[in-house]
């Protein structure tokens, strides 16, 4: 079923919107400071069921319950260690999400089946204010199409979900770019399920010893015997509509391919990575007088990582919009903010060619 959205900019008047459709079991998409978030009344079945319906989400991956600070976590979490404290005090509001035993008030709709439930603080001022403004626990994935890159503007929530959520709240681009950083509490030892912001170097600090999931060290996308523990990172996301490498090859090379592709008939090239390696490769290019017709997608300065984590979704969306139908992308140092540009830059590939592994 079709329905009009309405892009509002944020208001006293907008939100109130917000909270009244929330309460009738509504959706309603927000910005946070990760990617935009498609909210629902987290007690509310109608909510829920039009969350699953309006991203074409597969009904056993979970959601996440978002909470503003001063908010109980009574029913919600069964149980909050120790453990989960210390990060809380640290780094909520942020992004951050926790995966606690599931309190009794958290309907099953929203773990997908599970004992656990993830739990996250937004730091956006307009998540924070809309959360608390109805005073309700909302649960919110990504705004995007199920499959899509999540979206980072208003104008990419409109894109996949016009016609199918009744408010979209713009707060402009969001600053982190990437979803936020998800830990599981429920064991022995935190295990990092999905790299974020919040990197691995930051919860070792907080709280000693810290694993991976094996899914991830892997990078789930290529691996598909290993079954990962967050439910949503076993599938394929993100990925554009044409071929995309991934390599850490000297820019001489890739131009190399780049000539090659070129005699093929109908394929329009791209390339995605830093202003550096950008200049690089068509330096290479242009010394053999090739013909520049290559698109070329800036992600930003290569020191400035947060800058490229913010860009990376845009770029794949981007890829689409002009029809490239092969590009190759660069590999970035799997450390700090770079495991988490990595793991969703792998996850959109189709190939990776690598000397170092
Ligand atoms: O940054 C974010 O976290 C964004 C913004 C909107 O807050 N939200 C987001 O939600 O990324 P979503 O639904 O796109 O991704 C949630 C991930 C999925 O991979 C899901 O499987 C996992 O969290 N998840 C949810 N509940 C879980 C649970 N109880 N145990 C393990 N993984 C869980
Ligand atoms: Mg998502």
């Amino acid at each position: 079923m079709m329905i009009e959205t309405v892009l509002s900019p944020v208001s006293p008047e907008s939100l109130a919107m917000a909270g009244k459709l929330f309460r009738e079991g509504q959706i309603v998409a927000f910005p946070t400071e990760t990617v935009y978030g498609l909210g629902a009344w987290a007690m509310s079945r109608e909510g829920i069921r039009r969350i699953y319906e309006a991203k074409g989400r597969p009904s056993d991956n979970p959601l996440i319950v978002h909470v503003a600070p001063g908010m109980s976590l009574e029913g919600l979490a069964g149980e909050i260690p120790e453990k989960a404290k210390i990060l809380m005090e640290k780094f909520w509001p942020g992004p951050l999400t926790m995966i606690f035993p599931k309190g009794d008030r958290i309907l099953p709709e929203v773990t997908g089946g599970l004992d656990t439930v993830a739990i996250r603080m937004p730091s956006h001022p307009v998540a924070m204010k809309l959360i608390e403004s109805c005073g309700l626990p909302i649960v919110a994935p990504s705004a995007n199409t199920s499959g899509r890159p999540s979206p980072t503007t208003a104008q990419h929530v409109l894109e996949d979900l016009s016609g199918k959520v009744p408010l979209i709240l713009d707060g402009g681009p969001c600053s982190v770019g990437l979803e936020s950083t998800i830990v599981d509490l429920t064991g022995e030892v935190p295990m990092i399920l999905r790299p974020g912001a919040i990197t691995e170097e930051m919860l070792q600090e907080a709280l000693g010893e810290v694993t991976v999931d094996p899914a991830v060290a892997a990078a789930v996308s290529l691996a598909k015997d290993i079954k990962p523990k967050a439910p949503g990172m076993k599938y394929r996301h993100y990925a554009p509509k044409g071929r995309l490498i991934i390599t850490d090859y000297p820019a001489g090379d890739i131009a190399s391919w780049i000539r090659e592709d070129e005699k093929l008939p109908g394929e329009k090239l791209g390339l995605i990575g830093s202003s550096e390696w950008l200049d690089e490769i068509m330096n290479h290019l242009a010394e053999s007088h090739e013909d520049q017709n290559i698109c070329r997608i800036d992600l930003g300065k290569r020191e400035d990582k947060q800058q490229i984590a913010a860009a990376l979704f845009d770029a794949l969306r981007r890829a689409d919009e002009t029809g490239l139908t092969k590009m190759y992308g660069e590999a970035f140092a799997r450390e700090d903010l770079g495991e988490a540009i990595m793991n969703r830059f792998l996850k959109a590939s189709s190939e990776r060619r690598f000397i170092k592994r």
